[in-house]
């Protein structure tokens, strides 16, 4: 049996754990070949190896997606390697969360480099190579606070409300040129950063709890669940979704609350 991903060139960034990992394994298990660009040098080997040890195809290289160099060396090395990029999924991320006027202004900078620039540094670094052979798809992990605002989690909501104008500006851009970009905006998932945030409390249970009651299924979203929509909008089964963003949140946003 083929993978929905046979012989695909894939870049997952921060893909040394939680969404990104889960991305990578399953786009390996797909038949991807899937470059782990991951600043974390420790979990990012260790995803590659966990790859290949299950008979997938993957290598780690060291990158800091806020850096221009080190996203032209990645980008380098993986078509020096495999010969092209098909996939991109821009993954790295991380919460930024302040109230704002009590934010530093170096938070700001931080947050828009990671959560929205890079997007854009590792977009532009791929698409020439993908515009030359007319097939791409870049898949931007965004959020739900790319649609609604908690307050105190500012700027971070900037952020990823900007990455699906980004999405759409590129989608439209190169749609005529075999290039299709889209957005997944998972709500609460269960990764190590959700485990840490109930550890804050003084009955992590409770609080655990507490989310998934929140949500319709009364459960909160696996990792897993985010990857498997990045295989579908990254493969050929999507081919005439572009420039949109799907939400994974069990139907909490639609929920009615009074
Ligand atoms: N976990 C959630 O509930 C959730 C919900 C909505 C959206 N998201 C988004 O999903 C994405 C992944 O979230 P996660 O919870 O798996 O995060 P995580 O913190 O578990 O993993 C992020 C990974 O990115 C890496 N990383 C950070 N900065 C980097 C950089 N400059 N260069 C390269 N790698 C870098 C980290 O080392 C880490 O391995 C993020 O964009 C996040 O905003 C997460």
């Amino acid at each position: 049996m083929t993978g929905r991903l046979q012989g695909r060139i894939a870049i997952v960034t921060g893909a040394g754990q939680g969404i990104g990992a889960a991305t990578a394994t399953a786009f390996a298990t797909q038949g991807a070949r899937v470059v782990i660009a991951e600043k974390n040098t420790m979990t990012g080997a260790a995803v590659a190896r966990a790859i290949a040890q299950a008979g997938g195809e993957a290598v780690f290289c060291e990158t800091d997606v806020t850096d221009k160099q080190s996203v032209t060396d990645l980008v380098a090395r993986t078509l020096g390697s495999f010969g092209s990029v098909d996939i991109l999924v821009n993954n790295a991320g991380a919460n930024v969360f302040h109230e704002p006027l009590e934010m530093p202004d170096s938070e700001w900078e931080r947050c828009l480099k990671l959560d929205l620039e890079a997007a854009w540094i590792c977009a532009r670094a791929v698409l020439p190579s993908m515009l030359e052979r007319e097939y791409g798809s870049i898949v931007n992990i965004a959020s739900c606070h790319a649609f609604r605002i908690i307050p105190h989690t500012f700027p971070y909501p900037v952020a990823k409300h900007a990455l699906l104008g980004l999405t759409r500006a590129l989608g439209i851009e190169y749609a005529a040129r075999g290039i299709r970009v889209n957005a997944i905006a998972p709500g609460y998932i269960e990764t190590p950063i959700a485990e840490a945030y109930w550890n804050t409390f003084a009955d992590p249970a409770a609080e655990k709890r507490r989310a998934y009651d929140l949500h319709p299924p009364k459960r909160i979203g696996r990792p897993e669940e985010v990857a498997m929509t990045a295989v579908f909008l990254a493969s050929d089964e999507a081919p005439f979704i572009n420039a949109e963003t799907i939400t994974i949140d069990g139907g909490r946003s639609v929920l009615y609350h009074d």
